[in-house]
């Protein structure tokens, strides 16, 4: 167990130790800052978290994400029959009021974290949306994993939302596993695409399996560890496992013929180059071990499934507000990186995911929510497979607990047992779409407002006000305009509000301050609006010309770029 230097254990035993008296155990004192705490000694919370896997998959639109989690979670057994998860067409589906847009536009809003054993290990995967509108949702899940796997179609390589997504990784030092998918079809070569990652992104590719046969006549994958060929043959219909066949290196040369012979000249050639996995540069960020494979014909999941489980870092202490970081056997505390009302038509409530930084999460335990320092019951706890939910009564680091009715919780938000923490804040992306937003309907006001609120502390949209514009009229501020339709949707269906939209034509906000606020009133091409949700001062401007003009003719202004990532 890895303690940060500052904290010092510093006293050891209260009591004598006791087999039946859980009273008595020795306990120790662990001294983190200026707080200190006490712990009984052995704790199995350091063990419990050393067995949990939380992470993410990262990919472009299509590339193959739900299949994939699908493909996991049946290799791991959660579920029984591929589809049971994310409800694709003519399978089982989840039943969120947005579901039906999701649907009609192909892509998924809504985010589950889904929690499956195996091999003794707990998985935790949390789901992220594909679409880029959705970007700042992705940014906050990735802030509670601790690895990431990133999702490549075989034919496409690096997509751009790929790339954006990767960019996050590397700015909060996640290691990444590529998954090289869809080789079941026609697509590239695998040492081009190799070259691609290591070329565009940087990140030296380590291949721990390589294909046999080409992209489209896929016949196995030799694994680079122990020299073996797994043979594949597809199931119908690719609902299933695949059937696995295991060859040693002669059986696979004599049966495979040539294009076994291709492949070992290939790997002969990266171990040339040094291209072996490495989990120092892995853990830093530097390099990415990857795996081949096809999700839908489950071809390479179970090694995929193997390698996280080897590979993927454990959760470690998370740094606080101070940069202190917080040991995960001290006392509770956990993250808030989701906020999501109406998941399930038959609930109808609001349910706030939070990661499990630290120690032992028991239902019912009384919390203290950091951001009000006010306490914070936790009898309604649950986690989620899908649309299902199961009360959860015990939760360790790397876990993600649901916590239903949490109205006071914002993305961001820490809550903690005992001793005393706060996680910084998530930042916000720069929104690049803005329109003023008004209810239909005038003898709706109080529902809309409402509304707006509500959406605002979920992060589905950043709202802005200001003085001149007053409050019926807020502004939303997007990363991208699919996320107009969610608040439009949502106003309608679940706060009865209609509402329409007057697109503004802004494409550019700026972090400024009163006096800046001050020097741009009535510059042409500009207006500074507040955020509702943290009082930050934002300057928009028509578009980047504008922002130079102004800047040259105002250089005293400040005009500071938000978060990153959507540049
Ligand atoms: P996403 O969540 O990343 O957006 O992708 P999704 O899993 O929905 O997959 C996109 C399409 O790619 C789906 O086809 C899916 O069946 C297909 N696909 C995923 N993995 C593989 C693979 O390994 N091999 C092949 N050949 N196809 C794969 P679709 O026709 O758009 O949807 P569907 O009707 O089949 O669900």
């Amino acid at each position: 167990m890895l303690y940060p230097r500052d904290i010092r254990l510093a006293q050891v035993a209260l009591g004598g130790p006791s087999d039946d008296d859980e009273g008595v155990r020795p306990q120790v004192t662990v001294v983190a800052g200026e707080q200190a705490y006490q712990r009984p000694a052995g704790t199995e919370v350091a063990a419990e978290a050393g067995r949990r896997r939380a992470f993410a998959v990262i990919s472009h639109p299509d590339a193959g994400k739900s299949t994939l989690t699908e493909a996991l979670a049946l290799h791991a057994s959660a579920i029984t029959q591929a589809g049971a998860v994310h409800g694709k067409a003519g399978r089982r589906g989840v039943t969120s009021d947005w579901m039906a847009m999701e649907k009609d536009r192909g892509i998924s809003i809504t985010s589950a974290a889904l929690r499956f054993d195996y091999d003794g290990m707990v998985l935790n995967l949390l789901d992220t949306p594909g679409h880029a509108d959705f970007s700042e949702d992705t940014y906050r899940v990735l802030e509670a994993v601790d690895c990431a796997i990133m999702l490549l179609d075989s034919a496409k390589g690096l997509e751009p939302q790929t790339l954006k997504l990767f960019d996050v990784c590397r700015n909060r030092h996640i290691p990444v596993i590529t998954f090289v998918n869809k080789w079941d079809r026609p697509g590239r070569e695998p040492l081009e695409l190799l070259d691609e990652i290591e070329q565009r992104i940087g990140l030296r590719p380590t291949p721990l399996n390589w294909p046999v046969g080409i992209a489209g006549d896929f016949h196995g994958l030799i694994d680079r560890n122990t020299g073996e060929f797994t043979r594949f043959t597809r199931t119908p219909g690719g609902a299933d496992r695949a059937i696995e066949e295991q060859l040693t290196a002669e059986e696979a040369a004599a049966r495979e013929g040539e294009v076994y012979t291709t492949a070992r000249e290939e790997l002969d050639l990266l171990t040339e180059i040094g291209a072996d996995v490495d989990m120092e540069s892995f853990l830093a960020g530097e390099s990415s071990p990857v795996l081949f494979g096809a999700a839908l014909p489950n071809f390479g999941v179970r090694r995929l499934l193997e390698s996280l489980v080897a590979l993927a870092p454990a959760p470690a202490p998370r740094a606080d507000v101070k940069d202190e970081p917080r040991p995960v056997d001290a006392p509770f505390s956990g993250l808030v990186f989701k906020v999501q009302a109406n998941m399930d038509r038959n609930h109808r409530d609001r349910v706030a995911f939070v990661r499990v930084c630290s120690g032992r999460f028991e239902r019912g335990m009384v919390l203290t929510h950091a951001a009000t320092g006010r306490p914070f019951a936790t009898k309604y706890a649950q986690s989620m497979f899908g649309a299902d939910r199961e009360t959860l009564d015990v939760a360790y680091p790397g876990d993600v607990i649901g916590l239903v009715n949490a109205n006071a919780l914002r993305p961001g938000d820490t809550l903690y047992e005992e001793l005393s923490v706060e996680f910084p804040p998530i930042p916000s992306f720069a929104p690049e779409h803005f329109a003023v937003v008004r209810s239909k309907d005038a003898s709706k006001h109080k529902q809309f407002r409402k509304g707006i609120d509500q959406l605002a502390t979920e992060g589905v949209v950043q709202v802005l006000s200001s003085d001149l514009r007053g409050d019926q009229a807020p502004v939303l501020a997007a990363v991208g305009p699919l996320q107009f339709d969610v608040v439009l949707n949502r106003l309608e269906h679940e706060f009865g509000a209609r509402a329409e939209l007057d697109h503004l034509g802004y494409t550019i906000a700026r972090r400024t301050d009163a006096e800046g606020a001050a020097g741009l009133a009535g510059v042409r091409g500009s207006e500074v609006l507040t955020r509702r949700l943290d009082g930050a001062l934002l300057a928009l401007f028509t578009d980047k010309w504008r922002l130079a003009a102004i800047q040259r003719d105002h250089a005293d202004i400040l005009l500071e770029t938000l978060v990153a990532g959507t540049d």
